[in-house]
């Protein structure tokens, strides 16, 4: 049993951030759950390219018009207003000043700017390749000199505590849904532990684990947005699935992120016979293309001509030792997998990379559920629209984390404290469960969900294939959900029956939109003003 002023689950840069903000004031005791071992394991510790900054020739109004660009006519202007003012001063207050992060510099002490695709200005400060790593390290650092913050590894949330559902109270019946915590699995002791909060906050990532091939870590399997959806939340946006258009493609080493940065710095795509392609799809930005246009383009390409996978070609744009400097983790990722990128074209194939959608935000991360905050890549405050411009996914995580702790603290101050007792919230019960979880089921049930999203809820869409996939999952979803009741809990099967449902929710999501636009391309559409098909 655990009480706390304020639960977050998740610590990438949106919780981390939250729970800085909130430590702020020492009365406040905040608790951090991540179901990690390491609490620096987090989508955005695998972040490369970098964070969008502000640029010397740059304003406010120039990157919002960016992300409304790349938002494909979805984004919220409101939205990318405030990313776009208050994510630059967050980035050098939180990150440069308070988690001592270094990025990188020119010898006369000048940020490095770099760009990435449908950027109009250098902008992304960047530390070498392994941004989200230093980031981390930073964060973590920071929130262990704050006494009153606990951060708690391999705990995994199953389930968040709800009023009316989990209440022994008659009168909550007649009450809106409020959250007063959850139940988290301790993966060491095996058991669950109620965890009463005055504010939960989710921060747990995205979903890329649905889909066969993902540059996401294993924890993106979309456990918030299960959580959340169970509980009664708004889920907005959830069929722009973007596709980071150059995962590299060597077996053993799928899925390892080729950062945009790479043709930010001048690389290029070309054909398996050399042939550059881009200009055919995107004449204005060529390889530097908003993201969903450039991955459709190399899956057309792939199609089209039968290539397992396309070329990116940075060794004949950049010098050997330029390169080295400039992406040390790439050469040695691709080294390791017997690539030697400064001599050799890097094979690449698009891959499942951010969440768009998720649990719909209003401008302080306040979900319709009373008391539950969903913040960085599990919300939806409308930034990215319909595909998300690059760079903006950890400042987007800066910015929300700051302002739900300050809502939270704000609401907090108005006495709007735990309102609950454990009395009234019924404990986990596993009586009469024996069977422990056959990792074989939980393996095999996942692949078939991986491979029913990546062929039928993938880059292309089509009625026929949605509800193909539709059909399968729901029946999959039965399977599941018997078995996780049947079954001793264990992070897998939570992991699994979240995957399941979070993939009914996007395949759902694409079914129901017809028309093709960022992201979501449905070939069977019809082509309206605004759309980007290729
Ligand atoms: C990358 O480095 O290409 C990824 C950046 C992002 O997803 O914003």
């Amino acid at each position: 049993m655990n009480r706390t002023d304020v639960l977050i689950i998740g610590c990438g840069i949106a919780g981390a951030t939250a729970a800085l903000r909130l430590a702020r004031n020492p009365e406040r005791h905040i608790t951090v759950v991540t179901r990690a071992r390491d609490p620096h394991e987090s989508n955005t510790r695998y972040a490369q390219g970098g964070i969008v900054g502000r640029g010397n020739d740059d304003a406010p109004a120039i990157l919002a018009n960016d992300i409304i660009a790349a938002g494909a006519g979805v984004t919220s202007p409101e939205a990318a207003r405030i990313l776009a003012e208050e994510g630059p001063p967050l980035l050098h207050e939180v990150l440069e000043q308070t988690a001592r992060v270094a990025f990188d510099q020119d010898a006369s002490g000048q940020p490095l700017f770099t760009t990435e695709a449908a950027h109009s200005r250098r902008r992304i400060l960047h530390v070498g390749d392994s941004t989200g790593n230093a980031i981390m390290n930073g964060l973590i650092t920071a929130l262990n000199e704050c006494p009153n913050v606990t951060v708690e590894s391999e705990m995994t949330a199953v389930d968040l505590i709800t009023f009316p559902h989990h209440s022994r109270d008659p009168l909550d019946n007649y009450r809106a849904i409020a959250c007063h915590g959850a139940y988290m699995f301790d993966r060491q002791e095996r058991t669950v532990h109620r965890y009463l909060a005055g504010a939960t906050v989710l921060a747990t990532g995205g979903l890329g684990r649905i889909y066969r091939n993902t540059t996401n870590p294993p924890g993106a399997r979309g456990d918030g947005l299960a959580m959340a959806n169970r509980a009664g939340a708004r889920i907005a946006n959830a069929e722009y699935v973007q596709f980071h258009p150059t995962a590299l493609a060597v077996p053993g080493a799928e899925g390892f992120l080729i950062s945009e940065a790479v043709r930010g710095e001048g690389g290029i795509l070309i054909t398996p016979e050399g042939k550059p392609f881009m200009a055919d799809y995107a004449p204005e930005w060529k390889d530097l293309a908003p993201r969903d246009v450039a991955a459709r383009a190399i899956h057309h390409e792939m199609e089209r001509n039968g290539y397992s996978y396309v070329l990116l070609d940075i060794a004949s744009r950049m010098s050997a030792e330029a390169i080295r400097e400039r992406f040390p983790n790439i050469y040695e990722q691709c080294h390791k997998a017997g690539i030697d990128i400064t001599r050799d074209p890097i094979p690449v194939v698009p891959a499942a990379h951010y969440f768009c959608g998720g649990v719909l935000v209003d401008e302080w991360g306040w979900s319709n559920i009373e008391s539950l905050y969903a913040i960085g890549e599990i919300s939806c405050t409308g930034v990215h629209g319909a595909n998300r411009l690059a760079s903006t996914s950890l400042l987007e995580g800066l910015v929300w984390g700051n302002r739900a702790a300050t809502r939270i603290e704000e609401s907090l101050n108005q006495g709007d404290a735990l309102r609950t007792e454990f009395d009234n919230v019924p404990s986990w019960d596993e009586s009469g469960l024996v069977a422990d979880a056959d990792p074989a089921l939980i393996q095999g049930d996942m692949q078939t969900i991986q491979n029913i999203m990546w062929h039928y809820v993938g880059l292309v869409r089509s009625a026929e294939r949605l509800s193909r996939a539709i059909r399968e999952l729901r029946h999959l979803w039965n399977e599941i959900e018997t078995f996780y009741r049947t079954t001793k809990l264990d992070d897998g099967l939570i992991g699994l029956r979240n995957a399941v449902e979070v993939a009914l929710i996007v395949a759902q999501a694409a079914r129901h939109n017809r028309q093709s636009r960022g992201c979501h391309y449905r070939q069977d559409s019809a082509v309206s003003e605004g759309d980007r098909l290729i």
